[in-house]
Formats: C-alpha cells, sequence, structure tokens
C-alpha cells in the first residue's frame, strides 16, 4: 500500500470520529507521516478512544500530526474556517448520518447531515479549490466515501458494478445517493478533483454497537434474544473495515479523477449465517455459552428492507491491484474476539444520547 508516498500531504477526514473514519486514522497515524485534521460534529455514534488510545502509544512528534476539529457540516461557515486551517492536499468525506433504522425514524437529520453537509463542503471546497497555487491544485483529491445501498437491491445471479443504475430505496440510502450526485456534478460543473467510493457493509473493532454485527455479538454475551429482520435470508456482502481503509488510501492516490469504484469483500452472507457463525466463535471463547443461537430471533422486517447487496469489485481489482487481504472468517472471529474484550466500551456507548 502507498501509505509512505502520503509523507507531509495534509489530509482533512470529515467523520474521523465514526467507525471507519476511525480506523482509516489510526492506519494513517501508525503507517505513513501525514498530517491529519479529524472534522467530526461528534455525534452519539462518534467515539475518540480508539484514536487517543493510538495517539498515546505514538511518538511526540507523530501525535502532533492530528488535529480534531469539532465542526457540523450543516455549519457552512466553521466549515469554511476548518478547510482554511487545514489547508489540505486532500478531503476524504466520511461524515454522515448511516444508520438505516434511524433513517425511518428521523430523516431530517439524514437530510441535513447527507445533502446539505455535502453542498456545504462541496461549495467551501469550490472556493478554496479555486483559490489554490497551479501544482496544489492539480494534485489536490476529494475522495466522498459512498455505500453499495444507492444501487437498492439486486438479483441473485447479479452483483453491483460501477454502471449499476441508482436505485436507493431508504431515507439513508436516498440520501447517500444524493450525496454522490452532488458531488458528480460538483467536479462536472466546477472541475474539482473528485473521486467516490461505493462500499458494501462493513464490519470490525470500534463499531458503534446499533449495527447488526456489535448487536448480535452484544445479545449473544448478554444471553438476551439475538434480534434478526424477516426471514432471516437477507444477504450482506461483508467487508473488514481495514481491508476497506487500504483501498480509501489506494483510490485517493490512484483514482482517476471524476471516477467511482465499488468495493466489496467477496463474504456474501445471510443475516442468519453471520448470527450463527458469530454463536459458534462465541462457543469456543467461553464454552458456557455454548446455546448462543437459540436466542436467535426473527423479527417483523424493516420497511424497505433490500433483500440482497453484492459487489463486483472487478475494477478496483483489475485498475488499482486492490484485493481484499483479511478472509471472512479470519476478520469476524478478529472482530468477535474484539467486543468479548470490551463490552464496558459498548455499554457506554449506548448510553450516550440518541438522535
Ligand atoms: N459502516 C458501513 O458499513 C458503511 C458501508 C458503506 C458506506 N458507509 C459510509 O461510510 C461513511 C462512514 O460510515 P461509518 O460506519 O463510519 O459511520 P458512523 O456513523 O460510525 O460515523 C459517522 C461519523 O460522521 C459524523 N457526522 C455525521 N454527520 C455529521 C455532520 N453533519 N457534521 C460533522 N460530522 C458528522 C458522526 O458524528 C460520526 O462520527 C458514511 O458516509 C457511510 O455512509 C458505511
Amino acid at each position: 500500500m502507498e501509505y509512505s508516498k502520503l509523507k507531509n500531504k495534509r489530509i482533512l477526514i470529515t467523520g474521523g470520529a465514526g467507525f471507519i473514519g476511525g480506523a482509516l486514522i489510526r492506519k494513517l497515524l501508525i503507517s505513513s507521516e501525514c498530517f491529519i485534521w479529524n472534522l467530526d460534529k461528534m455525534s452519539y455514534a462518534s467515539d475518540l478512544t480508539g484514536i487517543n488510545s493510538c495517539l498515546r502509544g505514538l511518538e511526540t512528534n507523530k501525535q502532533k500530526r492530528y488535529q480534531f476539529i469539532r465542526v457540523d457540516l450543516k455549519d457552512k461557515q466553521q466549515v469554511n474556517n476548518a478547510i482554511a486551517k487545514s489547508n489540505p492536499d486532500f478531503v476524504i468525506h466520511l461524515a454522515a448520518e448511516s444508520h438505516v433504522d434511524k433513517s425511518i425514524q428521523n430523516p431530517f437529520t439524514f437530510i441535513e447531515s447527507n445533502i446539505i453537509g455535502t453542498f456545504n463542503l462541496l461549495e467551501c471546497i469550490k472556493e478554496y479549490w479555486l483559490n489554490l497555487q497551479k501544482n496544489r491544485q492539480e494534485f489536490f483529491r476529494l475522495l466522498h466515501v459512498s455505500t453499495d445501498e444507492v444501487f437498492g437491491s439486486t438479483l441473485l445471479d447479479e452483483s453491483f458494478t460501477e454502471n449499476t443504475p441508482y436505485d436507493p430505496k431508504s431515507p439513508y440510502s436516498a440520501s447517500k445517493a444524493s450525496s454522490d450526485h452532488l458531488v458528480r456534478a460538483w467536479h462536472n460543473t466546477f472541475n474539482i478533483p473528485i473521486l467516490i467510493t461505493n462500499c458494501s457493509n462493513n464490519f470490525g473493532p470500534w463499531q458503534y454497537p446499533e449495527k447488526l454485527i456489535p448487536v448480535i455479538i452484544s445479545n449473544a454475551l448478554s444471553q438476551k434474544n439475538i434480534p434478526i429482520y424477516g426471514d432471516g435470508l437477507n444477504v450482506r456482502d461483508w467487508l473488514f473495515v481495514e481491508d476497506h481503509v487500504d483501498a480509501l488510501i489506494l483510490v485517493l492516490q490512484k483514482g482517476i479523477i471524476g471516477q467511482s469504484y465499488c468495493i466489496g469483500g467477496n463474504g456474501e452472507k445471510t443475516n442468519i449465517e453471520i448470527a450463527m457463525n458469530i454463536c459458534d466463535i462465541i462457543k469456543k471463547y467461553l464454552p458456557s455459552l455454548k446455546d448462543s443461537e437459540k436466542l436467535i430471533t426473527l423479527v417483523n422486517d424493516r420497511p424497505g428492507h433490500d433483500r440482497r447487496y453484492s459487489i463486483n469489485p472487478k475494477k478496483i481489482k483489475n485498475e488499482l491491484g486492490w484485493e481484499s487481504k483479511f478472509s471472512y472468517e479470519k476478520s469476524l472471529e478478529l472482530t468477535v474476539q474484539w467486543y468479548i474484550n470490551n463490552q464496558d466500551w459498548c455499554k457506554k456507548s449506548l448510553l450516550k444520547t440518541s438522535l
């Protein structure tokens, strides 16, 4: 991976206090010598514990390469100030409200953060980029991190590619689709050098415990019912967050301006399979919890629930040479182990005020 080539680059990361942004920042702190500005509004899903403990393990001069800026993207003036302060070579845009269930209960927050927030960021970047010196203008990139959910649901014998038409079904995926369209429009109309990635469901340590995998693990550990929507046969294409981070850094450096890249881990599983696999791993580490799979309970389906997500990662593999390195089995085991050892963090995180 091209981490060494980021030496002294200035990178503004939005949403760095979230799950994927946190993994990205920790990896950059350890593997590169870039300067990082972490812009985040600090929502209920945010947490800086992982980044702070990573910083504590670094030498003082490396620690100084990181700064946190508390900004809500809905405030354009604050976004402008953050861009002026960080003076970035690259912006990686991950900030978004990301939980589909919450988008059904309270869609407005998703419109505000994911659409208006992205619009504000684009407007501020436009002014900034137009005033950059020519040599810096040429190398500047905005990498917008999106989801495969913008494509809707796919049939059993098909997979999403970069050419799949958009067909979002939930308020979350519709807001992400809108943000993708805005980013493309700011490239086509104002020439902003953008890149877009559409990835499948991520998992790994530090994911806020409202998402499927941490919920299954936490409920199994506390021997509560494990709720699974509908008939449990909805399919997701699971991607380990460390693999995703490597893909983002590669796209940032080698992606072709204006293009999008689908990122998937070839890890298609039904929700029931995931739950059974997790119960098996828990049984291995905590033999007293040997019957956790009996806790799996089918509950009423989510409205607009997409049946299957599946990514064909051929473009990023053939053009940029990226492939997932972690197997589903190994990365799921690593994740379950992490949650077994960090149940206090999960409990504390869930106590934070909801949206
Ligand atoms: N987690 C996944 O499985 C997945 C899959 C595909 C795409 N994505 C995309 O990746 C990105 C990161 O996802 P995640 O799982 O880390 O999400 P997350 O919910 O864990 O973190 C998102 C972060 O963005 C911040 N944020 C939200 N609105 C903001 C605003 N208005 N101003 C400033 N900060 C704001 C939140 O405070 C939070 O810290 C999102 O854009 C998401 O759509 C995630």
